[in-house]
């Protein structure tokens, strides 16, 4: 019996959504994640691992125009390189992981960040700061957030990035692990936002965790959870 849910979601839900080859190599990277004995340094070594896979598919998903170099040794290499200008955007506080890798494959990229959090009483995300560039309208998107559990935050997120310009076919959101309705609820609102995820989970459960998940991905990656030292 698998342990998440092998479903495409293409047939579901189109061409916007995609999963992450499910390699030995990621399960095996996976699997020292979902470990509730894991250490912080394996947790982060692996989750950060899988985010450079994350991040080289979605950069290979921006168009990409002709570009011809010369070689050190004189010949030439018809070659491409990404045409538009590109900008990360972070989910303060889990999506604070993904910046790292991020940075390694772009090292002078610029992130913006915005701050949401749920509403304890409400239940609905709360706005409650950006910090992100005048020119943000002129960029493709990369949003990162680990986490697409409901999609209160991350519809929150994309509906923000919307107001302020940017095309919704300009967005990729990038997520460790997603779930059939958070997915169909970010597909629903906004059908030409691109997701890339390396796992689709079976459900949420009633504290809307994912199932089998990894509990809570903050508080593993960032030692601030019950017992950490
Ligand atoms: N956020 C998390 O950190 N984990 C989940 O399982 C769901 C949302």
């Amino acid at each position: 019996m698998p342990t998440t849910t092998a479903l495409s979601t293409d047939d579901q839900l189109g061409t916007r959504v995609h999963l992450l080859p499910q390699t030995s190599r990621l399960r095996a990277l996976h699997t020292a994640m979902r470990d509730r004995t894991a250490g912080r340094d394996v947790f982060r070594h692996a989750s950060e691992s899988v985010f450079r896979m994350l991040i080289d598919t979605a950069l290979d998903l921006l168009p990409h125009e002709s570009h011809t170099v010369t070689t050190p040794v004189g010949a030439t290499y018809d070659g491409l390189r990404p045409t538009p200008r590109l900008l990360g955007v972070s989910i303060v506080r889990a999506g604070e992981s993904l910046e790292g890798p991020l940075r390694a494959a772009c090292p002078d990229i610029r992130i913006g960040k915005i701050l949401i959090q749920r509403d304890k009483q409400t239940k609905q995300p709360h706005l409650y700061r950006t910090w992100l560039p005048a020119d943000i309208a002129d960029n493709h998107v990369l949003l990162l957030e680990p986490m697409l559990a409901t999609g209160g935050t991350a519809l929150a997120a994309l509906q923000l990035l919307i107001d302020q310009g940017v095309p919704e076919d300009n967005i990729i959101f990038i997520n460790l692990t997603t779930v059939p309705e958070g997915i169909s609820e970010v597909c629903r609102r906004y059908p030409k936002v691109h997701i890339v995820t390396s796992s689709i989970e079976q459900r949420l459960n009633e504290d809307a965790y994912m199932i089998p998940g990894m509990g809570d991905f903050g508080d593993r990656f960032f030692g601030t959870d019950a017992g950490a030292q």
